[in-house]
């Protein structure tokens, strides 16, 4: 596997590959690589003749009194394990190549930008948008995949590219989950073991008051219900249990078509997401 740091590297790869006839498929991280991340460089594979992977932890979509600079940080893991996935090339540049001096726009999505983790996290989902159109517009790819374990992000970036007429087919893929339900992420690297444990509720909850949805209680009283569970277990803000429409994420009244579970929440100085849908009556 290549590894380009500069984006006229990354572009002259990707067009040799292009005058070659080949189709290209991008997978944007920001490392600390788990299985998750490699599920979307096997989608891509299935889907595209080239693979280009990167990894650049985005300064502009983390708060001030966020995690970036204990972000974690592993080239050398990443690219072992990128190659075992089979993954073509790596564009690992540093902050400055994205955002020389005088960098000034930013791209904004509206509605679906402000609410759940765009309300818990001003700026972030803006600092998403902005990268995520920039690394598209460097890679020029057919397809790019990102996660559903990032539901409202995946939203966003399917808005942002339709709006900007960005040419890249945008691709969702499944959670990845550990054995026991919890989704994979970069971020479970900050648990203890206690914490491990207790981050297990999280899922947990959220199958629960999905499955009480799906049989006809109340939303109001299961979102109640699993606030309840995740403080019980040591989740402590509880930033939202909300069901909302998957596609607009509009608040929905009861299960239906596009009714989708979303939870955000702080367990010691971890904060994690999870969301599921909620199967039909
Ligand atoms: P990061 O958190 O590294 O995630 C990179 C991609 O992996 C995202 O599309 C995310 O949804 C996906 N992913 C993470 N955990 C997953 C899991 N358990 N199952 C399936 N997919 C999973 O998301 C970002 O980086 C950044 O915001 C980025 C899009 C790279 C822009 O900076």
């Amino acid at each position: 596997m290549e590894i380009v740091r500069t984006v006229d590297a990354l572009r002259a790869a990707v067009a040799a590959w292009r005058r070659e006839g080949g189709t290209v498929g991008l997978v944007p991280t920001m490392g600390a690589l788990h299985a998750g991340h490699l599920s979307l460089v096997a989608e891509a594979k299935r889907r595209t003749a080239r693979v280009v992977a990167t990894i650049f932890v985005n300064p502009k979509q983390f708060g001030p009194n966020e995690d970036l600079a204990r972000y974690p940080r592993q080239e050398a893991a990443d690219v072992a394990l990128l190659e075992q996935a089979g993954c073509d090339l790596l564009f690992a540049p540093q902050v400055e190549e994205i955002y020389p001096d005088g960098f000034a726009t930013m791209v904004s999505v509206a509605k679906l930008g402000d609410v759940l983790d765009g309300a818990a996290r001003p700026g972030h989902f803006d600092g998403v948008a902005t990268v995520v159109s920039k690394l598209l517009n460097m890679a020029q790819a057919d397809v790019a995949v990102f996660g559903e374990k990032d539901w409202q992000q995946l939203a966003i970036i399917r808005r942002m590219a339709g709006d900007l007429d960005i040419p890249t087919e945008i691709v969702g893929a499944p959670i990845v989950r550990d054995a026991d339900g919890l989704a994979l992420s970069s971020r479970n690297a900050y648990l203890s073991a206690d914490e491990r444990m207790r981050a297990l509720a999280l899922p947990q909850a959220l199958q629960a008051a999905a499955r009480v949805i799906a049989h006809g209680r109340p939303v109001a009283e299961a979102l109640a219900d699993a606030r309840d569970a995740l403080r019980q277990a040591g989740f402590d803000p509880v930033d939202y249990v909300e069901l909302r429409d998957g596609v607009t994420l509009e608040p929905v009244e009861a299960s239906g078509p596009h009714a989708r579970l979303f939870a955000a929440a702080r367990i010691g100085t971890t904060r994690l997401i999870d969301n599921i849908i909620v199967e039909p009556r």
